[in-house]
């Protein structure tokens, strides 16, 4: 039921729990011919998801969004990323997961975004406030990476080798201040 033409769509302090596919676009349609995202939003560019509940993303939670480019998903719960959650997702370049994750430790981390960020194209990454005691591993962000923000967590300490990992993605500004 959203104007076709929209561009920018807030949903804040919803209770949306599980994106399921093509969620903002109409559900998905089984078949070849004509089947995927229902009822695209071509126009979409700004898609603001906070403190809405979200647990989970499934697959394609946001196909029929070609044009989507920030997204904002921090203060969510996010336990669940399918791998290909944002596939279609073509033009994403900033994704904030501020305050949004159920993850600690470089294995959780790993494990929460296993696959879902390696085929983007993202120039940033917010991870702030989510109490991280390590960084993401180098592995499961994706190349090309201009800033990596991971403020206000509880990282003590940097390993060489996920520094030597984040140079490898393309030498990523981090942010990271209000750590231990
Ligand atoms: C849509 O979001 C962009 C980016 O935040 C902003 O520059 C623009 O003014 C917004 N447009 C409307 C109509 O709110
Ligand atoms: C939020 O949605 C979930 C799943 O639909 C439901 O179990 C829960 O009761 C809802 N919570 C609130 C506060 O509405
Ligand atoms: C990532 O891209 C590769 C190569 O195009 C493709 O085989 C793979 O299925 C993609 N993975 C996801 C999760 O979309
Ligand atoms: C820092 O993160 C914690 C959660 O880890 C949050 O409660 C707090 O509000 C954040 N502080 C700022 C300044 O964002």
């Amino acid at each position: 039921e959203l104007p076709a033409a929209v561009r920018n769509l807030s949903i804040v302090g919803g209770n949306l729990t599980v994106l399921r596919a093509a969620a903002f676009a109409g559900g998905w349609r089984e078949g070849g011919e004509g089947g995927g995202a229902a009822r695209p939003l071509a126009d979409l560019t700004l898609l603001v998801l906070t403190h809405d509940a979200i647990e989970a993303l499934e697959e394609a939670a946001f196909a029929g969004l070609p044009a989507l480019a920030p997204l904002d998903l921090s203060h969510n719960r996010l336990r669940s990323v399918a791998p290909g959650a944002f596939a279609g997702c073509a033009q994403l370049r900033t994704l904030r997961l501020n305050q949004g994750l159920e993850a600690r430790d470089a294995r959780g981390l790993g494990e929460l975004l296993a696959g879902a960020l390696a085929n983007l194209s993202l120039v940033r990454l917010e991870l702030a406030g989510n109490r991280l005691r390590e960084l993401p591993p180098a592995t499961a962000l994706p190349p090309g990476l201009r800033h990596l923000d991971v403020r206000n967590n509880s990282l003590q300490a940097l390993a060489a080798e996920q520094l030597d990992g984040l140079a490898a993605l393309g030498r990523p500004r981090l942010h990271l201040a209000a750590n231990p």
